[in-house]
C-alpha cells in the first residue's frame, strides 16, 4: 500500500466525531435518522424511519409527505439566502449568467406552470436531453415541483439509445435544447431527439430551448420554444409520499438493456444533502463546483439536489475542460474564486498530460478543498492534484459511489473528522454503509485480500427499485449474497481498514468515467447488417481509464474493405453517441467460443493484451485449456488489423 500522507493536525483532530456518528448510525438508526432528516422541510413527519419488510424493497421514512423543489427553492425566498446565488454558469464561449435562489424559484415555477398546461400530472414521466445549461436543473425541478418523474439522458448519447429510454420510461415529453457548442462545433441535439422520436413510441410533444441558435425543424403543434411557454405565476409544490419516485435514472449493466434506476424522494434527498455535509464540509461563502455532466449521477446529486438542499453557490460550467486552451478549468477556478473542485481522476489525467505550466498561469489559492469521483485515482494523478493544484494544502476528498447508490457511501469525511489520507483509497465509510469484502462462497476474506464488496445494511440513498423490473433489482444487487447489496466492484480493505476500490468485477467498462456496458456496445454492433458477432472488452489507457475494442465478424456476403471500419464507427456514433464508439474495430474470421457457444471475451482480450499463454486456462472455467489453445490460435491467425 501507499504511504500514508501526514495531513495537518487539525484535520486529525475530530476523527472521534466519526466514529461516534458512525457508530450510532449502525447501532441506533432510528435516533440517527430523526436528526439527520431535520435537514429538510417535511410538510407531514414520517412515521417510520426504515421499513423493511419487504426485503430487499426497503423503504425509508414511510408515509413522510415533503416536495423536493420546495427544499431546494421555497425555503429560502423569505430569507437571508433569497438573494443569495445558486448558480453561476459559465458557457464554452465565456458567457456567464448568474442566478439567485428567488430567481430560480421564480425560473421553476414558470416552467412548472407550463408544464402543467401541457397537461403533464403528478406520476407522469419525461425524458430531459440537455446540455449543461441553467434550464436543465430548472427542468428538474420544475418536473419535481409537480410530481413529474423525468428521467435525464446524457446528451453524449446518439437517437437510439435516446428512443431506447424514453420507450422505456414511457415518456410523453421530450425537453431538450436546439443545441450545444462542444469545442467550438455544435452539436445539434433537437435532431437527434427529432430522430429519437421517429424511433419511439408515446410522445406527444418536445420543448425546445434557444441555447446554440442552430437552426432547427419545429414540427406545428408537437414542438415548442421554452420561451413560448414559460409562465410567471406561483405553482403550488405538490405533496409527494417519501417514497415517490422523483427521477429514473439509466445505467448500464451486464445485459443489452440499460436499467432504469429509480430514486425516492426522501430517502434520496436526505441522503444526498447528508453526504454532500460529511464529506466536503462546505461553507455559507464556499463556491463549489461539482465538474461533472447534469445527465449523469453525479451532476443530478452533486450540482443540483444536494447543492440547493445545502443552499450553496454552484459553477455551472457547459464545454470541455481543455477547450478552448488546456488552462480553461484553472481559469474558472482563479475568475470565479473557487474554494471546492469535485472532479474525475480522467479530467485530472488529462490536464496532467499538458503539464504544470497551465496551473501555473492561474492563482489558485481559493481552492480549500479537492475531490475525485467515476474510477479508482492512480496515485501520481492523485498527487499531480494534491501538490500542484492544491498546493499541499487541499485535502482530496476521493468519494465512492455509483448511480444506484444515490450519493457518497466511502468517502474521507472533513465534517466528522478527515483521516489521514492515503492516495488511492477512498478510506473509510460513511455512516449508515456497513461495508464487507467476500469471496465468492460469501466468506469474508482477510485483511489486504481482494474480494467483491457489498453493503450489509440499507440506506436512505438505496435505489427504490430498476424500473419495471423487480426481478431484475433483486437479481443483480441481493441475489449472490441474499439481501446484501452488490456493488459490482473488487476492492480490498488494508489492515488499518482503508478502503480501497479496484474496479469493476462484471463486464461494465469505465470510459472517461462513464460507465458503459460490454454487452450493449456488442447488440449495437450486432444490430448493423454486416456483423455477425461481436466481442468488446476494455484496453486499459493511461487518460480515460478504459479505451473500447471491438472484435466482429462480418455476415456471409460481406467482405473486409478499408471503409467498412469507418462507417461502422460512423453508424455508431449515430445510434450510441460519441462516448460508446470503439476506439479499434478489429475484422476477424472467427471468434474462440466454449462448447455452449459463448463467445470468449476474456480470452480475446488477453490475446489482444499479449497476456498469453501464461494465466490463459484460469480465465475461462467453461473451456478446456484445449479448446481456448485453439482459440488462441484462431484469433492470431485471423490477426484482426
Ligand atoms: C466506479 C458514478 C473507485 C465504481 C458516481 C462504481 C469508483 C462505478 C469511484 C459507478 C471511486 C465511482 N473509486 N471507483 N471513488 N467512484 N467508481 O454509476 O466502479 O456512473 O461501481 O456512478 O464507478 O459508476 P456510476
Amino acid at each position: 500500500m501507499s504511504e500514508t500522507l501526514p495531513m495537518d493536525e487539525k484535520y486529525n483532530a475530530h476523527m472521534s466525531k466519526y466514529f461516534r456518528e458512525y457508530e450510532e448510525s449502525l447501532k441506533d438508526p432510528e435516533k440517527f435518522w430523526n436528526e439527520k432528516t431535520k435537514i429538510l422541510d417535511w410538510f407531514k413527519p414520517y412515521e417510520k424511519v426504515l421499513d423493511d419488510s419487504k426485503k430487499p424493497f426497503f423503504r425509508w421514512f414511510t408515509n413522510g409527505k415533503l416536495n423536493v423543489s420546495y427544499n431546494c427553492l421555497d425555503r429560502y425566498i423569505n430569507n437571508e439566502k433569497r438573494n443569495k446565488v445558486a448558480f453561476i454558469w459559465v458557457s464554452e464561449k465565456g458567457q456567464e449568467k448568474i442566478v439567485t435562489y428567488y430567481g430560480l424559484y421564480k425560473r421553476v415555477n414558470a416552467f412548472a406552470k407550463a408544464l402543467l398546461n401541457m397537461g403533464l400530472k403528478k406520476g407522469d414521466k419525461v425524458t430531459l436531453y440537455m446540455p449543461m445549461i441553467l434550464e436543465s436543473p430548472i427542468a428538474m425541478l420544475a418536473c419535481a415541483r409537480i410530481g413529474v418523474v423525468f428521467t435525464f439522458v446524457f446528451s453524449g448519447f446518439g437517437a437510439e439509445a435516446l428512443a431506447q429510454r424514453i420507450n422505456d420510461s414511457k415518456s410523453k415529453i421530450v425537453i431538450t435544447a436546439d443545441g450545444v457548442y462542444r469545442k467550438g462545433n455544435i452539436v445539434e441535439l433537437k435532431k437527434i431527439v427529432d430522430d429519437a422520436v421517429d424511433l419511439s413510441e408515446g410522445v406527444d410533444s418536445i420543448i425546445v430551448v434557444k441555447n446554440a441558435g442552430n437552426r432547427i425543424n419545429m414540427e406545428a403543434d408537437r414542438d415548442y420554444y421554452y420561451d413560448d411557454i414559460i409562465e410567471d405565476t406561483y405553482v403550488k409544490p405538490e405533496e409527494m409520499d417519501s417514497n415517490d419516485p422523483l427521477f429514473i435514472l439509466y445505467t448500464s449493466g451486464t445485459t443489452g438493456k440499460p436499467k432504469g434506476i429509480v430514486h425516492s424522494s426522501a430517502g434520496y434527498s436526505t441522503w444526498v444533502s447528508n453526504t454532500l455535509k460529511w464529506a466536503f464540509n462546505p461553507q455559507d461563502s464556499d463556491r463549489f463546483w461539482c465538474a461533472a455532466d447534469i445527465g449523469w449521477i453525479t451532476g443530478h446529486s452533486y450540482i443540483v439536489f444536494a447543492p440547493l438542499m445545502l443552499g450553496l453557490t454552484s459553477i455551472m460550467y457547459e464545454g470541455a475542460i481543455d477547450y478552448p486552451k488546456p488552462d480553461r478549468m484553472w481559469q474558472i477556478i482563479e475568475r470565479y474564486g473557487v474554494n471546492i473542485l469535485y472532479t474525475s481522476p480522467t479530467a485530472i489525467r488529462l490536464l496532467m498530460k499538458f503539464g504544470e505550466k497551465y496551473p501555473e498561469l492561474h492563482d489558485l489559492s481559493s481552492l480549500k478543498t479537492l475531490g475525485t469521483v467515476g474510477e479508482p485515482i492512480n496515485p501520481a494523478a492523485w498527487q499531480w492534484f494534491y501538490h500542484i493544484i492544491g498546493k499541499d494544502r487541499c485535502p482530496i476528498i476521493d468519494t465512492y459511489w455509483q448511480t444506484e447508490t444515490g450519493g457518497f457511501t466511502i468517502s474521507p469525511s472533513l465534517d466528522l473528522g478527515l483521516p489521514a489520507l492515503k492516495p488511492g483509497s477512498a478510506t473509510f465509510p460513511l455512516p449508515g454503509i456497513d461495508p464487507e469484502i467476500l469471496d465468492d462462497e460469501g466468506n469474508e476474506v482477510k485483511p489486504g485480500e481482494k474480494g467483491y464488496i457489498v453493503l450489509k445494511k440499507p440506506w436512505p440513498g438505496l435505489m427504490l427499485t430498476v424500473n419495471n423490473d423487480d426481478k431484475r433489482y433483486v437479481d443483480v444487487y441481493f441475489s449472490k449474497y441474499k439481501n446484501k447489496y452488490l456493488m459490482g466492484d473488487y476492492a480490498i480493505r488494508d489492515p488499518e481498514g482503508y478502503y480501497w476500490l479496484l474496479g469493476r468485477a462484471d463486464e461494465v467498462l469505465k470510459i472517461a468515467g462513464h460507465r458503459i456496458g460490454t454487452i450493449e456496445i456488442e447488440d449495437a454492433l450486432v444490430s448493423m447488417k454486416e456483423i455477425a458477432e461481436a466481442a468488446v472488452f476494455g484496453k486499459p489507457d493511461t487518460v480515460k481509464g478504459d479505451a473500447i475494442i471491438a472484435f466482429v465478424t462480418l455476415k456471409h456476403g460481406f467482405e473486409k474493405n478499408a471503409g467498412l471500419i469507418d462507417s461502422l464507427k460512423h453508424r455508431m456514433r449515430d445510434n450510441l453517441g460519441p462516448i460508446m464508439v470503439p476506439e479499434e474495430i478489429h475484422i476477424v474470421d472467427s471468434l474462440p467460443k466454449t462448447r455452449s457457444g459463448k463467445i470468449m471475451r476474456r480470452v480475446i482480450k488477453a490475446v489482444y493484451l499479449d497476456h498469453l499463454p501464461g494465466d490463459i486456462s484460469t480465465l475461462e472455467n467453461e473451456a478446456s485449456v484445449d479448446e481456448i489453445k485453439k482459440a488462441v490460435e484462431v484469433i492470431k491467425r485471423s490477426g484482426g488489423d
